[in-house]
């Protein structure tokens, strides 16, 4: 159980909050590449509570702008690009991708008015498909180079997950929660089996759950009582690891989370692929009925484990009320994730980077440590389907 106060803590992530600060100081992906064209060459993006215009201008350059205009306020999503940047659609401040001001149309031709005006600009960055920005102080780090982001022995490609309305934390909590996978997941994982008991699932296929952190998250690790055993890291902060994809839960505001899922599939004979730049994407269909409505207005599919995974997150409520919940021994994941935001929040305050910020770009590719020796095909089968 958690006070008011530390619940916030743990979950608002605007401009100034601990948490928002923290997860400041690493790239995020924002789009991907292919939904900016020639034809629609702005588009929107809600993030960590801020209101941005990606575009890209006649020049080839991709930026990120405060979507409300810096003279009086207009949106730049529906700004004209140039070979120079963006010009508001009001009175056509033209931006560049820095933020810089160029021109200011109805000022005198010697004005140097324009020099003054800065514009809140993050950069952007085209990696795996997605572009990715950077909110936090400068300088930058580098993206992390995760192995299934960079290996190149197989094929990427991109899932968009329907929107998810609540609170980020919801889905990291649920990441670092492995009994329910054998209760919530039940239908889903076992295969030809025959579940007696609905109230247990398949919890008695587990002889015991173990968590411990190494040096980009927490592993958590479920022993099978046939000897077999199986881990899944989460990356801290907004990533979990799962067989063959990452899940990058991206907080739009503290009641809205975007989902990529980055899938990579290991060529058959471990031969490098050439792969292009911009990858296959697939939009998920909303896993509600109707689709923008919140719990208990709405209906969610329980048919397949991401959709069962949905569910739980949402109907959690938009921030999860941690006050009044009652945690058990199966679920001290979450409280060794809760501790670990809150060190990594302090080492922000101090001016520290926090876990897995990585300073050097030319760093060697990062082996996010997943091992799998799940106990039959129905698991295995599951995993994929949570990627696919
Ligand atoms: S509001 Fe954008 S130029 Fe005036
Ligand atoms: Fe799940």
């Amino acid at each position: 159980m958690l006070t008011q106060e530390e619940n916030e803590l743990l979950t608002r992530i605007g401009p100034g909050t601990p948490a928002g600060e923290l997860l400041r100081r690493y790239w995020q992906p924002i789009s991907v590449v292919n939904e900016l064209t020639e034809e629609a060459p702005t588009k929107l993006v809600r993030i960590l509570g801020e209101d941005l215009v990606l575009f890209r201008d006649k020049s080839g350059r991709v930026g990120l702008l405060e979507d409300r205009c810096a003279h009086r306020g207009a949106s730049m999503f529906y700004g004209r690009v140039e070979a120079r940047g963006i010009a508001c659609p009001y009175h056509g401040w033209l931006f560049d991708t820095e933020g810089n001001c160029l021109e200011t149309p109805a000022e005198p031709a010697e004005s140097k008015f324009h020099l003054k005006i800065k514009h809140k600009a993050y950069p952007v960055q085209k990696f795996i498909g997605l572009y990715w920005t950077y909110m936090g102080p400068k300088p930058a780090p580098a993206i992390p180079k995760y192995d299934l982001w960079v290996r190149r022995d197989g094929r990427r490609r991109i899932l968009v997950q329907p929107q998810l309305d609540c609170n980020w934390f919801q889905a990291m909590e649920n990441s670092v929660d492995p009994s329910h996978l054998q209760v919530l997941h039940q239908t889903s994982i076992a295969g030809n089996r025959t579940i007696t008991d609905t109230t247990r699932g398949l919890t008695d296929d587990v002889a015991e759950f173990d968590f411990y952190e190494f040096s980009h998250g927490i592993m958590k690790k479920r022993v099978y009582k046939n000897g077999s055993v199986d881990e899944h890291p989460v990356l801290f902060p907004n990533i979990l690891r799962q067989s063959n994809a990452t899940q990058i839960r991206v907080p739009m505001d503290d009641t809205h989370t975007k989902i990529f899922f980055v899938r990579f599939d290991p060529s058959a004979d471990g031969s490098i692929v050439d792969q292009e730049e911009i990858l296959p994407a697939k939009y998920v269909k909303s896993y509600k009925n109707p689709p923008d409505a919140l719990h208990p207005f709405t209906r969610f599919r329980m048919d397949e484990v991401q959709a069962q995974d949905h569910m739980a997150w949402e109907t959690q409520g938009p921030i999860s009320d941690r006050t009044c919940e009652r945690l058990a021994t199966a679920d001290r994941g979450i409280v060794m994730l809760r501790e670990m935001m809150r060190r990594e929040i302090d080492k922000v305050k101090q001016g520290l980077d926090p876990l897995g910020v990585m300073r050097d770009p030319g760093h060697g590719m990062i082996d996010s440590k997943l091992a799998e020796s799940l106990n039959g095909p129905e698991y295995r089968r599951e995993l994929r389907e949570m990627a696919a």
